[in-house]
């Protein structure tokens, strides 16, 4: 285990028997339909790599890309990158696939602004849901594990751009972020 993680809550392991349950319930949905799954970046790469190959029916792939700026670990203002290009969002069935809903700022906002240009339906899909924290009314239509109050990194997660790659979800020692800014994304 990684010297600045105080706890593992979800091996390599589970992680990728959840995701296989997640992808199986998302392909009875998707099964005969035109869709593409959205994946936020840069949070949601590892996660969204490893759902669509436990995907076997046809779909197509987009990224947006959306941070935040806070003190680390409370989020500040949102920030869109970049969207899909039009062609991919107009008339399009979007599964919008990020690392965690928190407050649901994100999603919220990137959601609206899909619909807004021309989407003909979007859903979402999160590895880890945090419900404790949610400022708006927004809840996932799959999601993989919940979790509660609590730092995490690993598996796509960040702390200040860092601990993406782990293989693993762990909680942070309170010891590394208490006196570090970062950015998330
Ligand atoms: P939101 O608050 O639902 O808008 O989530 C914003 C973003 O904050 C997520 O996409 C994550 O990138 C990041 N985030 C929220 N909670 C955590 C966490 O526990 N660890 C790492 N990143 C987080
Ligand atoms: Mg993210």
């Amino acid at each position: 285990m990684h010297r600045d993680i105080e706890h593992v809550l979800f091996s390599e392991e589970d992680i990728l028997k959840g995701i296989e349950a997640v992808a199986a319930e998302v392909t009875e949905v998707y099964r005969g339909q035109d869709w593409t799954v959205v994946s936020v970046l840069k949070g949601s790469c590892i996660f969204a790599s490893d759902l669509v190959r436990r995907i076997p029916i046809p779909l197509q792939m987009a990224f947006v890309a959306a941070h935040s700026y806070g003190d680390g670990t409370r989020p500040g203002e949102l920030h869109v990158d970049f969207l899909p290009n039009e062609d991919e969002i107009q008339g399009c069935n979007l599964l919008l696939v990020d690392d965690i809903l928190d407050t649901g700022r994100t999603m919220f906002a990137l959601k609206n602004e899909l619909l807004s240009r021309g989407a003909t339906e979007v859903k979402t899909c999160v590895f880890l849901d945090k419900p404790s924290r949610r400022e708006l009314r927004l809840e996932p239509d799959f999601r993989v594990f919940e979790v509660r109050d609590e730092f995490v990194v690993g598996y796509g997660l960040d702390f200040a751009g860092r601990y993406r790659n782990l293989p693993y979800v762990g909680a942070l020692k309170p010891s590394v972020f208490e006196c570090t800014q970062g950015e998330r994304s």
